[in-house]
C-alpha cells in the first residue's frame, strides 16, 4: 500500500495553522498582515468560510496581484479585502474585533530582497493588531533571521513582546534549539484581556 508519510514537527507553518484552525470560526474576521503570494490569505479565507472576511495587507503591487490571482483561481476572492498598504497603518483600516492576525515576516520569495519587513513597522503593526484582537484571539508570527536585517528585527520584536503584561497576553515562542541563530521561529500571542470596545 502507498502510505503517505506524516508531516514532521519541523514544519512551522503547519503548527501555526493547526492552532488557527482551532481558534477561527466560520463568519470571523481575520487579518493577513503580509499577503505575499497569497498562501496564508487562501488558508485564512478557507477558515472564515463564506460569511467571514479576511483583510490582507502588502506594500508590493506584485504581491497584491499574485494574491488576487490565487484567490480568484480558488474561488475565494469575495471573502477577502486586499489592501496595498503598510501594515503599520492597519489600525483604522480593520474592524475592532478581529479573531486572528498572521504575519509571515521577511521578503517576498523570488522578488526584491530589499523590500522586507522591518522592526519599527512590524512592532507598530503588532501593537495596533493586538489592540484589535478579540478576547482569546490569536496573533501569529513566523520570523526569519537569515536575511539582512532579519536578526535585528527578530531581537527588537522579541524584546517588545517579552514586556507585554501577562494578565493581558500570553506570548509563546517556538524555536529550534539545534539549528543556529539564523533559523526561523514562530511566536503566538493570545489576548487574555477583555476589552470594552
Ligand atoms: C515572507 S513574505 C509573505 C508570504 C506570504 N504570507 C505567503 O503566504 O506567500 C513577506 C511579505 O511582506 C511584505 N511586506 C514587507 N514589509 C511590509 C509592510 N511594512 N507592510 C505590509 N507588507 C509588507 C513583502 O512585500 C512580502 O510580500
Amino acid at each position: 500500500m502507498n502510505k503517505k508519510s506524516p508531516r514532521g514537527i519541523d514544519d512551522t507553518q503547519t503548527l501555526i495553522n493547526h492552532t488557527l484552525q482551532r481558534v477561527i470560526q466560520e463568519g470571523d474576521i481575520v487579518v493577513d498582515a503580509t499577503a505575499g503570494r497569497g498562501k496564508d490569505t487562501v488558508f485564512l479565507a478557507q477558515c472564515v468560510g463564506q460569511a467571514g472576511k479576511v483583510y490582507a495587507f502588502d506594500i508590493q503591487e506584485e504581491a497584491i496581484r499574485a494574491t488576487k490571482d490565487l484567490l480568484q483561481e480558488r474561488g475565494l476572492f469575495d471573502r477577502v479585502l486586499l489592501l496595498q498598504k503598510n501594515h503599520s497603518e492597519m489600525g483604522p483600516l480593520i474592524p475592532d474585533q478581529v479573531k486572528a492576525i498572521v504575519f509571515n515576516l521577511g521578503y517576498l520569495p523570488g522578488s526584491n530582497k530589499q523590500i522586507v519587513t522591518r522592526a519599527e513597522t512590524t512592532i507598530e503593526a503588532v501593537r495596533q493588531g493586538l489592540d484589535r484582537l478579540t478576547h482569546r484571539g490569536i496573533l501569529a508570527l513566523t520570523v526569519y533571521r537569515g536575511h539582512e536585517g532579519g536578526l535585528d528585527e527578530s531581537q527588537k520584536l522579541t524584546n517588545y513582546l517579552s514586556l507585554l503584561p501577562k494578565k493581558d497576553f500570553s506570548v509563546i515562542q517556538g524555536i529550534y534549539l539545534n539549528q543556529g541563530e539564523q533559523s526561523p521561529f514562530w511566536i503566538m500571542i493570545q489576548k487574555n484581556r477583555e476589552d470594552n470596545r
